[in-house]
């Protein structure tokens, strides 16, 4: 394969496209086997945007029973990748969650802010069940207690980037997930 500018911005793969692949097929059916052995005929999944979208695009031909799905756009990370506000909701959910069961998605577990602040928000719709699903859990970043329900992978504290993660909104479409080469990140005190 042809090496192209934005695959040599990183410094090494960290997770193949066949290990998300293979990694998706085993959340799919553990998500999928969880809800119907709970008798539950229809999830609700809310995809945070934008980094979730790959993520729960692929999750989401994995669940075997009736989904609907929504978007939810927070904004928490100020263009570049440190987390300088408190999240807000800046697009509402439209779909109706009171008594549904609600599997929110996001692409990465890192401080554990968005996630935290989020499940408070859905709860007051009081949907029946909330779980939460994450394609990657950052180690030794959590500032809350915050855990996640379902974790596609554990990474290391780095930064990472590809399938749906990005810097300054670049390197979404990468197929597997990297590590950004130091000198394209931010500074480390922005970390
Ligand atoms: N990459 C992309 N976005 C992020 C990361 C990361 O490592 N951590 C939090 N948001
Ligand atoms: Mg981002």
């Amino acid at each position: 394969m042809i090496e192209t500018a934005m695959e040599s911005d990183l410094a090494r793969i960290l997770v193949n496209a066949d290990a998300i692949d293979k990694r998706l097929d085993e959340l799919g059916e553990t998500i999928t086997n969880h809800y119907q052995s709970n008798g539950v005929e229809e999830l609700t999944l809310i995809c945070i945007t934008n980094g979730s979208i790959i993520f729960a695009a692929d999750l989401l031909r994995r669940i075997n029973m009736y989904a609907r799905v929504d978007c939810v756009r927070v904004s928490s990370y100020q263009n570049e990748d440190s987390p300088i506000t408190e999240p807000e909701i800046i697009d509402q959910i439209r779909l109706d969650l009171t008594g549904r069961h609600v599997l929110l998605v996001d692409d990465i577990l890192d401080t554990g802010k968005t996630l935290e602040k989020l499940v408070m928000i859905l709860q007051t719709f009081e949907p029946q069940t909330l779980e939460t699903c994450v394609l990657l859990e950052k180690q030794g970043r959590r500032q809350c207690r915050y855990e996640a329900t379902y974790v596609g992978f554990k990474i290391p504290n780095e930064f990472v980037v590809g399938y749906g993660l990005d810097f300054a909104e670049r390197y979404r479409n990468l197929p597997h997930i990297g590590v950004l080469r130091p000198e394209l990140q931010n500074p480390p005190e922005w970390q």
